[in-house]
């Protein structure tokens, strides 16, 4: 009775060469999984085959039976074998990403940078000490009698309501311009002096792209015999030029602050829109730059220099302000905002 035998030994030859093709041909372990619940799975080829065996002479049963299973363990050990390379192949492609060449020299620290503002500042600084100016410095938290009543800015007067204040509980404040330094520098050096006073100062504003809370400015002071607004004009037009490193056009207008007399406002060519108005210049092409003017006689004599024997400028330049124009920043907030893309730029 070879005809069963036969026919079962083929149909178990042809698919087990079926089964194996299928293995070699996976292109991952996720095709593997089929392939074995289809062949060696409790319904699967192997099992059906092995039900047809009941048709077999008895002699051929062993034989049959024997081949069966050989088929079977061949079978498990091809879709393990196969499956342990895919693995070798994921850990090899692991490897291959994470390869380090330890050869190479490190990368080394990354080196930070300077804020703009502290960068324009040590420039103004440098101009100015070689000016013989002192660099003077002064707190934060200013008395109402350096910040507003020493110069020349009496309680009622309305000029105190032009700087909106942070009020501390104590009576004191958070110093809202840099001319108290002003004051401290004609208390402490006495006339004549030069002085600059660049620093931080605050103001109850409402944040904008141009408007912030704190905010940086220059204060310098000349006081001595005969100075004249041709001196302080002089002395603006360095600076603006030693910061910008060209020529910028400037204009001179009148300007009311209680500490000078004659008081002007010095507008600089808004440099970011070019003078065609921007959120900076707030459209009009031209950017407030400096307060300056020749101090008034009331405040010297306030810090006890004779009037009559001596005079002088001063000026208070919004430093915030001149960093923007020279970097092109068009919001004020970036310049507070510790965002390291903002700040790798300089
Ligand atoms: N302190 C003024 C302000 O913050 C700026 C200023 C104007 C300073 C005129 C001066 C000056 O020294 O002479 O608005």
């Amino acid at each position: 009775m070879p005809g069963p035998t036969l026919s079962l030994e083929a149909a178990l030859n042809d698919m087990e060469a079926r089964a194996r093709a299928r293995i070699e041909a996976a292109g991952g372990p996720e095709e593997l999984e089929p392939v074995r619940v289809e062949v060696l799975g409790r319904k699967g080829a192997l099992a059906q085959i092995s039900r047809q065996m009941g048709q077999l002479a008895p002699e051929e049963r062993g034989r049959i039976g024997k081949l069966l299973n050989a088929v079977k363990e061949g079978l498990e050990a091809a879709l393990e074998a196969r499956k342990a390379s895919f693995d070798e192949q994921a850990l090899a492609a692991r490897l291959d990403a994470e390869w380090v060449d330890l050869t190479l020299p490190a990368p080394g620290p990354r080196s930070g940078s300077l804020h703009p503002i502290t960068q324009i500042q040590t420039e103004i600084e440098d101009l100015f000490t070689s000016m013989g100016f002192a660099v003077l410095g002064g707190p934060e938290v200013e008395t109402e009698y350096h910040n507003f009543d020493a110069l020349n800015i009496p309680a009622d007067h309305p000029a105190r309501d032009m700087q909106d204040t942070f009020w501390l509980t104590d009576g004191n404040l958070l110093r809202t311009h840099t001319s108290p330094v002003q004051v401290r520098g004609m208390q402490r050096l006495g006339p004549p002096l030069r002085m600059i006073a660049p620093g931080r100062l605050f103001r109850n504003e409402e944040v904008d792209a141009s408007h912030e809370h704190t905010f940086y400015q220059v204060e310098g002071m000349i006081v001595d015999r005969e100075v004249s607004v041709a001196h302080l004009i002089y002395f603006m037009k360095s600076l603006l030029s030693h910061v910008f490193r060209r020529e910028v056009t400037v204009r001179l207008r009148p300007g009311y602050f209680p500490f000078v007399e004659p008081g002007f406002e010095l507008d600089i060519h808004c440099l970011i829109c070019g003078g065609s108005g921007c959120p900076v210049c707030k459209q009009s092409g031209w950017v407030e730059q400096v307060g300056c003017g020749l101090v008034h006689p009331n405040v010297l004599r306030m810090s006890r220099i004779d009037p009559e024997e001596w005079n002088g400028f001063a000026f208070g330049l919004g430093l915030t302000r001149l960093a923007m124009m020279r970097y092109g920043i068009d919001d004020i907030r970036l310049l507070q905002s510790g965002d390291l893309r903002f700040l790798k730029q300089f």
